[in-house]
């Protein structure tokens, strides 16, 4: 999809704040500081349209981002971020679980990891609810371009053993937001997706 338009259409915790559309929405799951925020730059041909920072856990709500009045991408806040409370992670994990859960429009979901890392437990957890409730999952290994290319075939099997792939029901890709390295394959995914 070439894009042009994109506005930030609401930050929502509770359903009723959902869009009342029936677009195709595409949610960006992972922990903080991973990159979602700059994967939805990149896929909509933005610096800095989704707000990035060095700063782990700023993402608190659920993003919808009106793509060319056709879709949303959802971006929703990072786990893992060590510095907010029991109480807000339970919150932040109920608001996750109930739009993930009960929404019709989600035709699928990409989960970013880091490139560079064997996936941590928060990552495999986070892969295995999403085969268990068989939403399809496209996982990002983003930052590909802090490793060598020679390195990245390595680096692919090392996510897919840590996360049990399932190639049946999931895709795996290298991505950069700097080289845009993956950008046209992840856009390929959705559009398969959206398309169903
Ligand atoms: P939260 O909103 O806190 O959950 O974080 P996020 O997952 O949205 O991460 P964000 O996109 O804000 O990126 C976090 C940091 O990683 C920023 O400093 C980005 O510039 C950097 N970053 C993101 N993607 C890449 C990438 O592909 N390569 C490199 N080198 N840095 C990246
Ligand atoms: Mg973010």
């Amino acid at each position: 999809m070439d894009v042009h338009n994109v506005s930030l259409e609401i930050s929502a915790v509770r359903p009723e704040q959902y869009p009342t559309t029936d677009w195709p929405e595409i949610a960006l799951v992972g922990r903080s500081n991973v990159g979602k925020s700059s994967l939805t730059n990149t896929l909509i041909n933005r610096k800095s349209f989704a707000r990035t920072s060095s700063q782990p856990g700023k993402t608190q709500t659920l993003n919808f981002y009106n793509v060319e009045e056709q879709l949303f991408f959802v971006d929703v806040p990072g786990y893992g971020y060590a510095k907010v409370s029991k109480s807000e992670r339970e919150k932040w994990g109920q608001m996750i679980e109930r739009y993930l859960t009960n929404r019709s429009q989600l035709k699928g979901v990409i989960s970013l990891v880091d490139a560079r890392h064997a996936p941590s437990d928060d990552d495999i957890n986070m892969y295995n609810w999403l085969m268990y409730y068989d939403i399809p999952v496209l996982v990002v290994a983003t930052k590909a371009d802090k490793i060598a290319k020679g390195k990245w075939n390595k680096a692919e099997s090392i996510i897919k053993k840590g996360l049990q792939f399932d190639n049946a029901k999931s895709d795996l890709l290298m991505f950069s937001s700097i080289t845009k390295d993956g950008k046209a394959d992840v856009w390929q995914w959705i559009e398969e997706h959206i398309a169903e």
